[in-house]
């Protein structure tokens, strides 16, 4: 636990009091990295090197970028990586002919297909096709049905991330009342079945909002840890917000901003200056979850080095 990473503090955005603590998403992503260099230190003194395939279909930008970005952060703790790029017009049997062998290849511990991926490819069929024991990405509904049955399994990389910054920076959600706003295959859905088995480090209660919740904000005000993954600019307000509670947002969403050169700015689905002053603990956008994620890939990546290895940690 570092206390250091969440302590109260004067804010760096304009204009707001803050009075929240905040959760310094950089800072816990950067402490995991280091262990994590060790882990793949101890893997290497074996003969072992963590290998992390990514496959990339199409020109999607922003797909490039990420997965340029996840390779080099996987570079940076010496996990060897590859990115396979193939054109838009790849059908899906040949994405799924190349799945299969990447799957049969000992020296990739983990395989991340890019998503979205062009709309002539169904990515559930590509999903259920990564080897559950390679899927760091934890998008195989194998993995999501043992995560809900309390069994070893890899977990989906942001609620994986959200656990981690609440543990980490000394809030363990056992016995509170978590309330989470969506209810996502990557997002919603398994932070729930996460924090809600009981082991440490989880053993919540969970409540799971969604469009058809009648009225949110009554719900939003009994959580004692609140997540906001809605895809909503700023769509959590202090009124939602219980007085101590603290505030986790996943949303990143980009909204005009006419003072920028980009013409565009990201903002979350918590309306941070606001809430800031009312919640005990609050994470910024951007610097909150969104380096966790990256970091929890790299994890479920030296854990599938670890089992292949036959030194699997448990549980998890
Ligand atoms: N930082 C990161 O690493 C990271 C990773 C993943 C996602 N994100 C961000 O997190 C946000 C959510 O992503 P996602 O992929 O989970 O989104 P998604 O698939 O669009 O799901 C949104 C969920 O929020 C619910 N919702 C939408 N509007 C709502 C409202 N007004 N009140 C209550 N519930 C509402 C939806 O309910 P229904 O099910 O009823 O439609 C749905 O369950 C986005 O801003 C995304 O960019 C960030």
């Amino acid at each position: 636990m570092v206390a250091a990473l969440a302590s109260p503090h004067l804010s760096p955005y304009a204009g707001a009091a803050v009075t929240a603590a905040i959760i310094d998403g950089r800072a816990i992503a950067a402490e995991i990295r280091a262990e994590l260099r060790g882990r793949v230190e101890r893997l290497r003194q074996r003969g072992v090197t963590p290998g992390l395939a990514f496959v990339l279909v199409g020109e999607n930008s922003a797909s490039i970028s990420y997965v340029r970005s996840k390779a080099q952060a996987s570079e940076d703790i010496a996990i060897r990586s590859e990115t396979i790029h193939l054109p838009s017009e790849t059908t899906q049997e040949e994405l799924l002919a190349l799945v299969a062998k990447l799957n049969a290849e000992p020296t990739w511990h983990g395989l991340l297909v890019q998503t979205p991926l062009p709309s002539h490819i169904s990515e559930d069929a590509i999903a259920r096709a990564v080897d559950p024991q390679k899927d760091v990405d934890a998008l195989n509904p194998v993995n999501m049905g043992l995560l809900l049955r309390g069994e070893p399994a890899f977990l989906s990389c942001t609620p994986a991330g959200i656990q981690q910054l609440l543990l980490r920076s000394g809030r363990d959600p056992a016995g509170k009342h978590v309330v989470i706003c969506g209810r996502s295959n990557i997002v919603g859905k398994p932070l729930a079945a996460i924090l809600m088995q009981k082991r440490p480090g989880a053993n919540a209660t969970v409540t799971v909002c969604h469009t058809a919740t009648r009225d949110l904000a009554a719900i939003t005000r009994q959580a004692d840890i609140l997540v906001a993954a809605m895809g909503v600019p700023r769509g959590i307000t202090a009124d939602m917000v219980r007085e101590g509670a603290v505030v986790i947002d996943v949303g990143n969403n980009r909204v005009p901003d006419p003072s920028r050169k980009s013409g565009f700015r990201m903002v979350g689905d918590v309306d941070f200056e606001a809430v800031a002053e009312k919640a005990a603990a609050i994470t910024p956008v951007p610097g909150g979850v969104g380096p966790m994620t990256v970091t929890m890939l790299l994890w479920n990546t030296v854990q599938a080095a670890e089992r292949a290895a036959g030194e699997e940690r448990r549980p998890r």
